[in-house]
């Protein structure tokens, strides 16, 4: 069920908004869809099982969604033009559980209230056990450009160790399937998981490169507190990941990814040319506008960033009786804005002007470029680039920045 919402000011039940909305912003679409068959033991996303939905219901959930939907549209339009959508991006939980034409009907509702943009990137994450030649076929049909797909790793023991269930077998299935119906695909993996060795590593990143993906994020396992992998690893029955040992398999991935002709463009995520890099994460790396339907999920539109109520059964009440599911709103000052701004920009390969850091900041750069955490060309050319070691200690260099 995942980790608590943040504290903010409650949102108004009629979803208003407190700014006017002239920014000339992208404007982002995050669709939430809260379902899995079963929860990885690593996972701690706003995501239910059958047996956790509490009476909210999995096929009623588009019309529900789309409810929000027309609330936003209603919002929106009272303070500014309506914004087409320049992304759009269904992320789970795992939205492939749905029927395809759920999801089209989503995305129809999207374009009849919002607009989407020529185009657009419209990013579907799936299961691989959930894509076959049909789903990918009508995903396409109904406007989705992208899918990506939850490879994880292609060794038998990491994905038990991960709790995975799906059949390795059928991520070359699901990615066959994708381009079979023009879509771009990417892989998701992770490293790190207890008992994966540096050949393991090795073995699933070749995997995934002789799949011929689009897009690879590659994430290093972080033990989430309340999740099944941390309570094993509390009482001992397994390892917790080893810092040094992901070091190792980050700078594997790096080299291996590089050779096979994926450029490195975030800390995690590497494209096949800059035309299949993530055009949605992008943005909400940029500071862009987007907002994010579905319970649990998280918007930022004139910089105000409010979150919804996080149960399905919640969020459906609300909009039943026709109120805004959001929870709680907040308007973060000028130092957290710049404060993000590192953070987010930092992990970026095209940096942070270092013009945009204040006086302590631009201290730091010197003893960060010293100790060859960032380019020592970043001072020529006034961007911060970290280097790979940078990459590595991202949070460390954001701490030596903004402290
Ligand atoms: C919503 S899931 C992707 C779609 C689908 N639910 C699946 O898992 O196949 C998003 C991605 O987040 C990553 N992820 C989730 N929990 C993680 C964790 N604790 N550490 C690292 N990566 C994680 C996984 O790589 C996963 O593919
Ligand atoms: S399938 Fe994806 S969203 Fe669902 S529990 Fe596993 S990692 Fe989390």
């Amino acid at each position: 069920m995942g980790s608590a919402l943040p504290i903010g000011e409650p949102a108004p039940r009629d979803g208003s908004l407190p700014v006017a909305i002239d920014s000339p912003s992208q404007f982002g679409v995050y669709l939430h869809v809260p379902f899995c068959r079963v929860r990885c033991g690593y996972c701690d996303f706003n995501t239910y099982t059958a047996g956790e939905l509490r009476g909210a219901r999995q096929d009623e959930y588009a019309d529900t969604l789309l409810r929000e939907v027309d609330l936003a549209r209603g919002v929106l339009a009272d303070r500014g033009p309506i914004r087409p959508a320049s992304t759009v991006f269904f992320g789970g939980g795992t939205p492939t559980l749905l029927p395809p034409g759920d999801l089209g009907r989503m995305l129809e509702g999207v374009r009849a209230s919002f607009g989407i943009e020529p185009g657009a990137e419209v990013t579907v994450e799936a299961n691989p056990d959930t894509v076959t030649d049909a789903t990918a076929a009508e995903l396409a049909a109904s406007g989705v450009t992208r899918l990506s797909i939850g490879m994880q790793s292609a060794v038998p023991h990491v994905l038990a160790a991960l709790d995975r269930t799906h059949e390795p077998a059928n991520v070359r299935t699901a990615v066959e399937a994708a381009r079979a119906a023009g879509l771009d695909v990417s892989l998701d993996l992770i490293y790190g998981a207890p008992g994966e060795s540096l050949q393991d590593w090795r073995i699933s990143l070749a995997s995934a490169c002789a799949l011929e993906p689009d897009h690879v994020s590659a994430y290093a396992l972080i033990v989430e507190d309340g999740t099944k992998l941390a309570r094993q690893i509390r009482r001992g029955e397994v390892v917790a990941p080893d810092d040094d040992l992901q070091a190792d398999m980050y700078e594997l991935a790096d080299d291996l990814l590089g050779s096979a002709g994926y450029d490195w463009y975030e800390v995690s995520n590497w494209a096949r040319g800059d035309e299949h890099r993530s055009r949605h994460n992008i943005a909400y790396w940029a500071g862009a506008d987007w907002w994010g339907f579905g319970p649990g999920a998280h918007s930022h539109i004139g910089g105000i960033r409010f979150w919804n109520v996080k149960h399905p059964a919640a969020y459906a009440q609300r909009l039943a009786g026709g109120e805004s599911p959001a929870a709680a709103r907040e308007r973060p000052d000028a130092a957290a804005r710049a404060l993000e701004n590192v953070m987010l920009r930092t992990r970026l390969r095209d940096g942070l002007p270092i013009s945009e850091l204040l006086g302590e900041g631009r201290h730091a750069v010197a003893s960060l470029i010293a100790d060859g955490l960032i380019d020592g060309s970043a001072a020529v050319h006034g961007r911060i680039v970290l280097t790979r070691q940078g990459r590595l200690l991202a949070d460390a260099v954001v701490r030596a920045l903004t402290d």
